[in-house]
């Protein structure tokens, strides 16, 4: 079996500490999609892992791979795997020779653009992903092959020159010395990586005819996605499962199981729509006891119920046969719970996501209430984690079932807080994710 985690929301659904927990499981953990604009988190006991371009497997010592479809910030690269290296995590890394390579020209143009859009800007992290993205699909862009070759070769040039053009005349900006000195710079920090470096896509099916189980851990969510996402309110990569067949090379057929990841309730960080989105109490709660600060950038993140209707339209996108929900226990102790079930826009009643922002407008959630769940005495779950999927309180149990049914798909996973042990697997899904 080979099992793809995908974000089902916005982003930060929890892909980090599931993709630890299920990656035990696995031989190679494998990213394909986005960038340093990730932040996935594990808790272990007292420590805490914060990636944001090394696969999550990494922790647990897994092999873990950079897919092609990767945008990669050698500095942000080499700075977490000698941290990882130094906190004693030994992992075996191998990194796509055609994955996109992330430089200073494009962490400022990414700057100027979003200040360029005044209010309507996307919120991006600031990381180079979208210009990195847009020079790869202008055939301008500077892949990781391109460092193993005596000089600055023509992509880094024709590169560089249209990325100084763009900032001298549509940005009235020079060239900085960090940026005049990158290829060099990122010449040394590459060349420290070349025993890492391989066909990504000959490498994982080699692994797979091997016998070995392969985990692709997305980034960002179905909703940021830039094709099927609330657009132009997105990330610039496809996050979706099928992108990590065209990720890394390895074909669909090859990859046939779907976990998608959803919180208990919705969050957005950045600018766009977001239907359910509570600028009340309730919203605040959510974002305090839910911790809800983005792991890359710190920006306080939008908080709302769980939107049923853009969750039915991600887990079909992605064909997400379980899903993993996380951050029950924030959301436990409030006696009633809205679920969005439909939108109104203009006096009807719709059931999927429309494609043009003007609807977001005009359109109201249709809303309906389910009963909320106790939270066990002082917070401590360990016990109902200790007693099963099958003991956990029939509010919740229902309100996991209901969502799951109305979006066609099973519980998988039920996350209760952020360590890797309060995590509860379904009999169905542990059953699945062992054995196929
Ligand atoms: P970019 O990916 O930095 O270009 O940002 C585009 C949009 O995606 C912004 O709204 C970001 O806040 C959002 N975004 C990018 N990466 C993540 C993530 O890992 N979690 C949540 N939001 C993200």
């Amino acid at each position: 079996m080979n099992l793809v985690v995908v974000g089902l929301q916005w982003g930060d659904e929890g892909k980090g500490k599931l993709v630890d927990v299920l990656s035990q499981y696995f031989d190679i953990v494998v990213r394909f999609q986005g960038g340093s604009n990730a932040g996935h988190t594990v808790k272990t006991g007292d420590e805490t892992f914060k990636l944001r371009i090394l696969p999550t497997g990494a922790v647990r010592g897994k092999t873990v791979v950079i897919g092609n479809g990767v945008v990669i910030d050698p500095k942000v690269l080499a700075e977490e795997t000698h941290i990882l290296r130094q906190r004693g995590k030994d992992f075996e890394l191998r990194i796509s020779d055609r994955a996109h390579i992330i430089t200073p020209y494009q962490i400022a143009l990414d700057r100027l653009r979003e200040k360029q859009k005044g209010n309507q800007k996307v919120g991006t992290t600031k990381r180079g992903i979208g210009p990195t993205y847009s020079d790869k699909h202008a055939r301008l862009g500077v892949r990781v092959c391109d460092f193993y070759q005596n000089t600055r070769n023509r992509q880094w040039e024709l590169m560089e020159s249209k990325s100084i053009d763009r900032l001298k005349y549509l940005h009235n900006e020079e060239p900085t010395p960090e940026m005049m000195s990158a290829f060099s710079d990122y010449k040394v920090l590459m060349e420290g990586m070349s025993e890492y470096v391989c066909s990504c896509s000959e490498y994982l099916l080699d692994a797979i005819e091997d016998g070995k189980r392969i985990l692709f851990e997305g980034a960002q969510g179905a909703l940021l996605d830039i094709d099927h996402g609330t657009y132009p309110f997105v990330t610039s990569s496809n996050c979706i499962s099928s992108a990590a067949a065209t990720g890394s090379g390895v074909p669909p057929s090859k990859i046939r199981d779907v976990l998608g990841v959803t919180k208990t309730y919705t969050t957005r960080v950045g600018t766009g729509p977001f239907p359910t989105e509570l600028q009340d109490d309730i919203g605040r709660k959510l974002q305090k006891r839910g911790n809800e600060y983005g792991t890359v950038t710190g920006r306080p993140r939008r908080c709302g119920w769980l939107d049923l209707v853009a969750l039915r339209y991600t887990v079909r996108l992605n064909g997400a046969q379980y899903i993993a929900v996380t951050k029950a226990d924030v959301l436990s102790g409030i006696e009633e719970l809205d679920v969005c079930v439909a939108y109104e826009i203009d006096g009807s009643e719709t059931y999927t996501l429309p494609s043009c922002n003007d609807s977001y407008d005009r359109l109201s959630p249709v809303y309906k209430t389910l009963r909320g769940w106790p939270e066990p005495k002082g917070g401590d779950w360990s016990e109902m984690i200790d007693d099963g999927y099958e003991n956990l309180p029939g509010e919740l149990r229902q309100y996991l079932e209901q969502a799951a049914s109305y979006c066609g798909t099973e519980v998988g996973i039920v996350s209760l807080g952020p360590d890797r042990d309060d995590t509860i697997m379904t009999t169905a899904f542990e059953k699945a994710v062992k054995h196929v």
